[in-house]
């Protein structure tokens, strides 16, 4: 793993009214990295989320997302950065009146400065569906397709665009424990073919476990803690062990 942060968040602080939610987050995102953040719900994980791809300003800190300050970019900017990070959407959020092909056309469309015009998407949307074990499914609409094949279709929509770091909401929530095991083998198999860097949000500590590379707690609107699986979920502070009993 390069010990280059592709993604850095200092000091954020973020409020709405009265509510504090995050009041002094930092994080660090390495290259080739699986970092799983984990906090109660309404702890601010989306907020913070949001925040890193520009979707919420900040009230203060600073977000570097590969070396660009983020809300310092122009709109035509940040909409070319975004391009190289994939947001998995808790759900799976596919358009219900579009086939897979035209869920996965979609982004192509949308973003033709990465790549151009393409004349032909089929290849890419077959590589893409390829990676999800799901190129039978192309033709299908969303509606013929299982929470767990909805999924797989979200994540290669996301692939479509070869980006550089994905976001998983709660990739797991949902699905069955078998089906979640895939979805998690899926993850890790696309960031070794990829040297993609993830940031993972979850209550799943099963998968925290396999996937986490390092793992941070928001807990009491800060990066309360921070380290390896084993490391965190050995401590005897009563505010990290609730997370893994
Ligand atoms: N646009 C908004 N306006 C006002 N309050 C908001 C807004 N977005 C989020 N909040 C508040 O911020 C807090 C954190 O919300 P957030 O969605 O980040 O929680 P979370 O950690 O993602 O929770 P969950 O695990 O349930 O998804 C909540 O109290 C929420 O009500
Ligand atoms: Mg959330």
């Amino acid at each position: 793993m390069n010990q280059k942060p592709i993604i850095e968040i200092k000091n954020l602080r973020k409020s709405f009214g009265d509510n504090h939610v995050l009041d002094g987050f930092n994080m660090e995102l390495y290259e080739g990295e699986n970092l799983v953040i984990m906090g109660k719900s309404g702890s601010g994980k989306s907020v913070m989320i949001k925040c890193l791809i520009g979707l919420e300003e900040p009230d203060s800190g600073t977000i570097t997302v590969m070396g660009k300050n983020i809300n310092q970019l122009e709109h035509w900017e940040l909409d070319e950065l975004r391009t190289e990070i994939g947001f998995l959407f808790q759900g799976s959020a596919l358009y219900d009146s579009m086939s897979v092909r035209e869920n996965l056309e979609f982004p192509l469309r949308r973003h033709t400065k990465k790549f151009g015009v393409i004349e032909d998407t089929t290849p890419m949307v077959m590589e893409a569906l390829e990676n999800v074990g799901l190129a039978h499914a192309i033709d299908l609409m969303p509606s013929e397709l299982s929470g767990g094949m909805k999924r797989r279709i979200a994540l290669a929509r996301t692939l479509i665009l070869q980006p550089k770091i994905i976001l998983y909401d709660e990739p797991t929530t949902g699905l069955d424990p078998i089906t979640s095991k895939e979805i998690i083998l899926l993850m890790m198999s696309i960031q070794k073919k990829y040297n993609t860097s993830s940031i993972i949000i979850t209550h799943d500590v099963d998968c925290a476990r396999v996937i986490a590379n390092r793992m941070i707690l928001l807990i009491d609107n800060i990066n309360y803690a921070e380290g390896t699986f084993e490391k965190l979920s050995a401590s005897e502070d009563p505010k990290i062990k609730a997370f893994f009993k």
